[in-house]
């Protein structure tokens, strides 16, 4: 069955506080007049204030695992997001417990809790393209959504991913849940506070992606790090567009199954730093800085056809004009992205 919209729907967004949940809540009530947003999210990594002030949104702060929050949880949602993750693979390789609890568990937790429910009509689970693409540094091939996946992962981050798409498999399965899983590649845009929530043991916590990253240090003409040479090449699709894909896998995705959400396009890592001080007029100097040791997923991007022809998805904004949206978005938000980095100063210090 496919489905017009979310008007008249309740909806769940587990991690919805997040970079992308707080994006896709905002899309969600901005296209649709009739509808319950309810946020769960403990805030590990990411601020309340990323969410909207809307009379059509019910905020629950707590973490999903805990069977006092899931008694929230009952069968009259329409539509569930789960996008919560221990945030990334960095704080993950120093907290293997903590990924563990706050990405793998709260998959298991929130499919067990709603395994028999009967109003669901669809769980979109958020996977990650890095966990399934070839580790290499050659020419890459796009990765397409029937691709062998290794047992060699660099993080248990990217372990948990996978897990996550275990569950949606096994739960469709075995109980009928209607899950989706909607691969990410890598996402950037408006939202992303460097170091929204807590201290999460490593510089990540503030460095939390390359894009926000290089664009905060281009802005403020500091050195901009470039592991490797930046020769590494990722596939980067902008927030809406992300948020698009999600709504799609939930609106017209096939129970069971998976799709790639991406661009397509592959760029270097040396190209998005050069783009980066372009746009932002920076008078930055390049930092070259050795390959990261754990780091062995090299180039990659994703093979969109599946979720073209599936999902009628294609993401629609370039590089070039989500970059320059994003530089633009981060001057104006630079107090709260430094007030969220200078909370970490302390542990900061230390490292
Ligand atoms: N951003 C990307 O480039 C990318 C790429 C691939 C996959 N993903 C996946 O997309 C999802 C969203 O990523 P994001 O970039 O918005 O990250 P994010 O860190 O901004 O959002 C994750 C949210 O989950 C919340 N959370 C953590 N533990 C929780 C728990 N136990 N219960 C409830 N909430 C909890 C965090 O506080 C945060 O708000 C994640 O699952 C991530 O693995 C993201």
């Amino acid at each position: 069955m496919k489905y017009e919209n979310f008007e008249n729907s309740k909806v769940l967004v587990v991690g919805g506080a997040g970079f992308v949940g707080a994006n896709l809540v905002k899309n969600i009530l901005n296209e649709t007049k009739n509808v319950l947003v309810v946020v769960v999210d403990n805030l590990m990594s990411s601020e309340k204030e990323n969410l909207p002030n809307d009379f059509r949104l019910q905020f629950l702060k707590g973490s999903i695992v805990d069977d006092e929050i899931l008694k929230h949880i009952d069968d009259s949602f329409d539509f569930i997001f789960h996008l919560a993750t221990f945030h990334g693979n960095q704080s993950s390789i120093f907290d293997p417990l903590k990924d563990h609890e706050n990405n793998t568990l709260t998959t298991l937790k929130l499919m067990n809790h709603i395994k028999d429910y009967k109003n669901l009509k669809k769980l979109v689970y958020s996977a990650a393209g890095c966990s399934c693409a070839e580790k290499t540094f050659d020419k890459a091939c796009a990765t397409d959504e029937e691709a062998p996946i290794s047992l060699v992962q660099d993080s248990p981050y990217s372990m948990s991913k996978i897990f996550g798409e275990f569950y949606s498999v096994y739960f469709f399965r075995q109980h009928g849940l209607p899950t989706v899983r909607a691969r990410f590649q890598n996402v950037y845009g408006p939202g992303e506070v460097l170091g929204a929530g807590e201290w999460r043991g490593t510089y990540a916590t503030v460095w939390r992606n390359v894009t926000p990253t290089f664009i905060y240090k281009a802005i403020n003409n500091e050195k901009i790090p470039l592991e490797n040479e930046g020769i590494a090449t990722r596939d980067f699709i902008f927030v809406d567009d992300i948020c698009k894909g999600l709504m799609l896998c939930a609106l017209n995705g096939t129970e069971g199954d998976v799709y790639n959400l991406g661009s397509g396009q592959e760029t270097t890592i040396a190209e998005l730093a050069e783009k980066i001080k372009l746009y932002s007029k920076s008078t930055s100097e390049i930092e070259y800085l050795p390959k990261r040791n754990w780091d062995n997923s090299g180039k990659r991007f994703a093979s969109i056809i599946k979720s073209k022809q599936e999902l009628g998805f294609k993401a629609v904004i370039n590089i070039d004009d989500g970059l320059k949206t994003t530089i633009h978005w981060t001057k104006n938000n630079i107090d709260l992205i430094n007030e969220n980095i200078q909370k970490h100063s302390s542990h900061m210090d230390k490292i």
